[in-house]
């Protein structure tokens, strides 16, 4: 059969916890600021270690969990907007530090919603490939990406990587329906990396720009397209929404995943958050929310729940996957 499930899941945080008030003394900002507007109290920063690096822990943490060998992968997929630099890929460097010597591997860019973007791909091209196995991983150093003198954004973001590793299986479909789409005309509400063109023709400042944020744009943007994108996965899978077991939302704001829930009329509850301890990690936020929630058995315990996975960031990008899990 050409079903799909997922098989382990795994995660790498770097060990520098940074609280709010570690901040206070770095800009001007207050704890009860960033806590009010966001629900963030910490978050990690990487002390040299770059995106590969943090992959490539999170990627043996996945094999860890699985009975699966590197050789047996055949594609991997990592979701970041913060790689080492353009090549080699991230992907290449997880795909040589695990030994996965059957693998193709690449990157794939969809900001925040990158993680779900790249789980959507890497079902449907196992669905036809002649191997068993793909890795998929999230993975972002974006404290690298800030402008540290920005508070805005500066208090927003963390470091981290997480991913799944998916296979094929006899056993019943985890993948039931997805929305996944991109509103590119309003890119300028995020946009961070940017580099001019510079050769002999013409001259231009070399510097890479740092990330920017229209704060009200998103916020906007994403309390009225999620609770859509839910509702259709949920009618397309043919199911009801009293019958999803947990809505994982990336992890960007404490307040949007509350708006999100009181419009869904659904419980706080059924909303796993951990971006208190995290902050935004971007495309590794969903996967780390999986993991803590695999790792204390409130998913992936062999009891057969209906699970959204819905993300939006930059692009403008979102989409959402019902996984019966
Ligand atoms: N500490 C203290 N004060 C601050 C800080 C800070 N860190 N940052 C801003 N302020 C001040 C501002 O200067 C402003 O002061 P003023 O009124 O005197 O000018 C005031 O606080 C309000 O600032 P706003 O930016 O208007 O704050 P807002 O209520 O919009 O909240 C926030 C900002 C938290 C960023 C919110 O807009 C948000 O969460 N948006 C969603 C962002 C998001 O989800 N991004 C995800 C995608 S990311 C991705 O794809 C990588």
């Amino acid at each position: 059969k050409n079903h799909v499930k997922i098989y382990s899941t795994g995660r790498y945080i770097p060990p520098n916890r940074v609280s709010n008030h570690d901040l206070t003394s770095w800009m001007d900002t207050s704890d009860e600021w960033i806590v009010k507007r966001t629900g963030i109290r910490s978050r990690y920063l990487s002390r040299g270690d770059n995106t590969s690096d943090l992959c490539i822990k999170a990627a043996h943490n996945v094999l860890e969990g699985s009975h699966v060998n590197a050789d047996e992968i055949g594609l991997i997929i990592v979701a970041t907007m913060s790689p080492d630099g353009q090549s080699p890929s991230v992907a290449s460097k997880v795909q040589s530090a695990i030994q996965a010597g059957q693998a193709m591997a690449f990157d794939m860019n969809a900001a925040c919603s990158g993680f779900v973007y790249a789980l959507s791909t890497a079902e449907k091209i196992l669905r036809h490939a002649p191997y068993s196995y793909a890795l998929v991983l999230g993975g972002e150093v974006m404290s690298k990406e800030i402008d540290w003198t920005d508070r805005k954004t500066a208090v927003l973001f963390g470091d981290g990587a997480a991913g799944v590793l998916i296979g094929k299986t006899d056993e019943s479909d985890q993948f039931i329906s997805e929305d996944l789409h991109a509103n590119g005309d309003k890119g300028e509400a995020l946009t961070s990396g940017n580099r001019k063109v510079d050769n002999p023709l013409i001259q231009s400042d070399k510097s890479v720009s740092y990330l920017t944020m229209d704060g009200r744009e998103i916020f906007n943007f994403v309390t009225r397209s999620i609770p859509d994108s839910i509702q259709k996965v949920i009618e397309d899978g043919e199911t009801e929404i009293e019958d999803i077991d947990y809505f994982l939302l990336h992890q960007a704001n404490a307040r949007i995943i509350e708006i999100v829930a009181k419009k869904l009329k659904r419980p706080i509850e059924a909303f796993p958050m951990n971006i208190q301890n995290y902050g935004n990690t971007s495309a590794a936020s969903l996967p780390i929310l999986l993991d803590e929630l695999a790792k204390d058995r409130t998913v992936l315990n062999g009891k057969k729940q209906k699970i959204i996975l819905s993300a939006f960031g930059g692009g403008l990008t979102w989409g959402t996957l019902l996984l019966e899990i």
